[in-house]
């Protein structure tokens, strides 16, 4: 397993590659005050020692402050944020990695007042530009852009990526569907590209010939009516003329965004046809993009001359060491990316931003090193699920002394149920990798043997680490304890399902994600939820997915609803308006926020001096959540 494809160097125009591998934009939206913080920069030194070749990083603002995001947005006009940036450039060229600037313009501009074609956003007015702004105005921004790759290369940026996809700026007036214009900006392809090509040329003009600049292109929108592959080869034939000096084959726009970022529900690599077709039409190096999480698959991309590179954002977030991994044929090692899009989307978690929930690390770099303990200890792991593991695992390369008991006969805990509801194998991946971690670990494992309190006393670990995991709750209502009713893990972990009218009480990921399971195959099922939103918690591109697969199995949905007796195949509900209505049941699943099963933690923490609950035993949540709870504490020791 060399993957010497993917290995092997190239070029991008003039700037030299060490292997095929570019870390694509992950926005990570952690400036403070527009300057780059060392929580940027050790993440960005994490992904740039892991061995990707190129980094894109975000665009900095290009036009202050008329078209200023905030302060998680990084400035560089002037020097005092530049400096920053510099640093940071610095930083990934030591390991060896080149950076690119993401070149882009905000696609909406906030007006006053309610004007002509204005819509409101977060209280305020927008107009979208790319059909508001005159041809005066075009050339203003293709100005400014230009300009800004000009400072791109002087603060020392590799490069430039014109954003041309993301349903951004360029992408809506390269897409038939979204540019309405009838000037020189719109009708015709040619106009439609014109001002993508005439950026490139002033890019060019600006920064450099020799200055690369790669265009994240939209091949395919995947809407009726919208850009499609034809348009798209054109455009890049005519972007290769105009002097790109490579082409990303990105696809979809804002309402076809499950296509740009794949969730779960997306097979591997969806976009690479669309790269291999982009490389027959031009003969600049062509970037695969999209789902791309195995060394075998980006090697055969190379190899079999579908695309030049392959860029990754999530499986470099969950794995910042993938490409020396793959390099030294450790595949095994790799923790691989499930595309749950939990930890890593929008604002990601309270308290930390975006980070990513297979690796605990991700957005942490800056303050949480595993080194080794300054005291070795001895330390009880009670509870074989993902939190107990990872504590385990980190304890132990800490140099503790660590026993790991397990109640059941398998590790996993929850997490061996993640893997069974529709679209989500890839979750038993977090299983496989931390499995494995333990495996290579000192750790000593005792499945089958369950905690006892004075058993634990007389082996007087150093540490107790309590993973107990969560148990289900049920709602105080009248039948609820009757023969109909049960829990969503019992049913998980029994696949028992009795009847035909299924009634979820719940609407929250589990329920929404159980009722997407057993809906169809002539079963009725209906979810009753108490809030008025289901699946409140999930990130916007997997919930839109799993609602619009409830509203094709035809599950009904009751929200603000809440069942008041369960009696005789009937559920009996009353709405916020304190209507009552009955509906029939053959079975009823209790699918609510579990609670911590602490019973050991608190039985123990009076009696041993250092006793830590972790994961859900410490508050349930999801798997991202218990592996950073279960490292900070292993941190700790
Ligand atoms: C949370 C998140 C935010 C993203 N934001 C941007 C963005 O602002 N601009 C952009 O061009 N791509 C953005 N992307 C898309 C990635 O650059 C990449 O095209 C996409 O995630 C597919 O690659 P992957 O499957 O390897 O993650 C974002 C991706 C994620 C996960
Ligand atoms: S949070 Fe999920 S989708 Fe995002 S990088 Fe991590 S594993 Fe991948």
């Amino acid at each position: 397993m060399s993957f010497s494809h993917l290995f092997s160097p190239a070029k991008i125009g003039e700037c030299s590659l060490k292997n095929r591998i570019i870390m694509a934009l992950f926005p990570t939206k952690y400036a403070t005050e527009s300057k780059v913080n060392p929580k940027i920069t050790e993440f960005y030194r994490a992904r740039a020692r892991g061995g990707a070749a190129l980094i894109i990083l975000d665009c900095p603002c290009l036009d202050y402050p008329r078209a200023y995001k905030g302060p998680h947005e990084l400035r560089f006009d002037m020097e005092e944020y530049a400096t920053g940036i510099k640093e940071l450039l610095n930083v990934i060229h030591k390991q060896g990695s080149k950076a690119f600037m993401q070149l882009n313009y905000p696609k909406e501009r906030v007006v006053g007042q309610e004007i002509a074609g204005a819509r409101e956003k977060e209280g305020g007015w927008v107009v979208s530009l790319a059909n508001a702004m005159s041809l005066d105005e075009a050339d203003e921004i293709l100005e400014i852009m230009a300009n800004g790759a000009g400072k791109a290369r002087e603060t020392g940026y590799d490069g430039v990526e014109i954003q041309a996809s993301y349903g951004d700026l360029i992408a809506q007036l390269l897409s038939p569907v979204l540019n309405k214009r009838s000037d020189d900006l719109g009708g015709t392809i040619e106009n439609r590209a014109l001002f993508l090509t005439r950026l490139i040329k002033k890019v060019k003009a600006a920064a450099g010939r020799d200055f690369p600049v790669m265009i994240k292109l939209v091949c395919d929108e995947f809407v009726p009516g919208g850009l499609g592959m034809d348009d798209s080869r054109k455009i890049a034939g005519l972007v290769e003329d105009a002097g790109a000096d490579a082409i990303v084959a990105n696809a979809g726009n804002k309402s076809t965004k499950f296509i740009t970022i794949p969730t779960h529900e997306s097979p591997p690599g969806p976009l690479i046809d669309l790269a291999a077709q982009i490389k027959r039409s031009v003969s600049i190096p062509v970037v695969a993009i999209g789902k791309i999480n195995s060394p075998d698959m980006a090697d055969k991309i190379i190899g079999q001359g579908k695309a030049d590179f392959v860029a990754m954002a999530r499986e470099l977030v969950a794995d910042p060491d993938f490409p020396q991994k793959a390099a030294s044929g450790r595949v095994d090692d790799i923790n691989r990316c499930v595309f749950c899009l939990e930890d890593c989307a929008e604002k990601g978690v309270p308290g930390i931003g975006r980070c990513c929930t297979v690796n605990p690390f991700a957005g942490l770099e800056y303050c949480w090193k595993v080194s080794p303990a300054s005291k070795k200890k001895s330390l009880l792991v009670i509870g074989g699920g993902p939190g107990g593991i990872q504590a385990a695992v980190i304890a132990d390369k800490r140099g503790h002394d660590v026993e790991l008991w397990e109640q059941s006969d398998q590790l996993g805990g929850q997490a061996r149920l993640a893997g069974i509801a529709p679209f989500k194998e890839e979750m038993s991946e977090i299983l496989r990798y931390l499995k494995h971690s333990l495996n290579k670990s000192n750790v000593r494992v005792r499945l089958g043997h369950k905690a006892d309190l004075t058993e634990i006393i007389a082996l007087a670990p150093d540490v107790v680490i309590a993973a107990t995991g969560s148990r289900s709750r049920r709602p105080p209502v009248p039948g609820i304890d009757s023969d109909l009713v049960t829990d969503a893990r019992q049913v998980y972990e029994s696949r028992a399902v009795t009847g035909q009218k299924i009634v979820i009480i719940g609407g929250g990921d589990i329920g929404c994600e159980t009722a997407d399971w057993l809906a169809g195959h002539e079963r009725k099922v209906t979810i009753v939820e108490i809030l008025p939103k289901l699946i409140t918690g999930m990130k916007k591109i997997p919930r839109e997915r799993l609602l619009s697969r409830l509203s094709e199995k035809k599950v009904d949905v009751f929200i603000e609803t809440q069942a008041t007796c369960i009696k005789e195949n009937t559920v009996r509900l009353r709405n916020k308006d304190h209507e009552e209505l009955s509906i029939e049941a053959d079975m009823v699943i209790i699918a609510i926020r579990p609670e911590s099963e602490d019973s050991l933690f608190q039985a123990l923490k009076n009696k041993r001096k250092q006793v830590i609950a972790v994961g859900d035993a410490a508050s349930p949540g999801n798997i991202g959540s218990a592996l950073r709870s279960a490292t900070e504490a292993a941190l700790k020791i």
